[in-house]
């Protein structure tokens, strides 16, 4: 299956693939990266670049990736890398593979659910995976996710694993708008209208995204049991125009962009 990849060609491809648990993220999420609202591996890359100045990966696994941005900029690091796509939803599949075909690029990817990742097997020079530690509902999920990629890696090979820490106000950038964002996407879920209005009031009272980590250093800590060496990169700058003008930037409580490098794993 193919899909456009523009705003209107990622939310049909939503209303064709997603569960309603993933839809109004899924339906949305091209807009708020497009706007610059919302955290997206394009605001990591330099970490990205540094972690892999010295480095030449010729296979990667990526672990959940909401659009095809994540494949695009490691083949821009590294042209020719063979990369594995494992997300839970068959929706930025469907984008990945059709931007794998428009550029003629090779990227394997498969429906997968972490902390399991059934179906993903071998070892990986590279794993990259962004945002997804917040997305786990516990500690004991957290922890069997970096056990299991830990396990994937190859003898010398490194984690990247990139997030956004909310500033002192407590929350992300936008996250208000974003969950209108994703409440107006509700009302476009191929549903009865009840079981619409019950999914877009869901949508307006969860944060988009609850950080389970207080800090940076939280984020590197929770990588420590699983991997020998574990550094950490922090950018304060605003990445987005959008964010630099955000009341938060302007009063010096922004958000932060956290990047973790982690070698010599411990495999289980
Ligand atoms: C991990 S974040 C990635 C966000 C990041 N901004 C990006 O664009 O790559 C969101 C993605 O992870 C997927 N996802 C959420 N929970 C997952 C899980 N337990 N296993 C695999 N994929 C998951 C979602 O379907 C979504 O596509």
């Amino acid at each position: 299956m193919t899909a456009s990849l523009t705003i209107r060609g990622a939310w049909s491809a939503a209303r064709e693939n997603c569960a309603p648990g993933c839809f109004c993220y899924h339906a949305s999420w091209r807009l708020f990266r497009q706007a610059g609202l919302k955290g997206n591996p394009r605001w990591h890359t330099a970490f990205y670049q540094r972690a892999l100045a010295e480095r030449q990966p010729s296979t990667a696994l990526v672990c959940g990736s909401s659009d095809e941005t994540m494949p695009q900029i490691l083949t821009e690091l590294q042209p020719g890398m063979q990369i594995t796509v494992a997300d839970a939803c068959p929706t930025p599949l469907t984008l990945i593979n059709t931007w794998a075909k428009e550029t003629g690029t090779q990227v394997f990817t498969l429906r997968s659910e972490a902390p399991e990742l059934a179906g993903v097997s071998g070892s990986f020079d590279l794993i990259v995976t962004d945002g997804l530690l917040s997305l786990l509902p516990s500690p004991a999920d957290r922890e069997a996710v970096i056990t299991r990629l830990a396990g994937l890696l190859s003898e010398d090979g490194l984690l990247l694993y990139t997030s956004r820490i909310a500033g002192r106000a407590g929350y992300l950038e936008y996250d208000r708008i974003g969950r209108a964002g994703q409440a107006l996407a509700a009302t476009t879920w191929p549903a009865t209208s009840a079981e619409r209005m019950v999914l877009a009031r869901q949508r307006l009272r969860h944060p988009s995204r609850p950080s389970p980590f207080a800090s940076p250093d939280q984020i590197a800590d929770a990588f420590r049991n699983g991997f020998g060496q574990v550094r950490l990169f922090t950018r304060s700058a605003p990445p987005t125009v959008a964010l630099a003008l955000h009341p938060a930037f302007l009063i010096g409580r922004g958000s932060v962009c956290v990047g973790i490098a982690a070698t010599q794993s411990r495999r289980p």
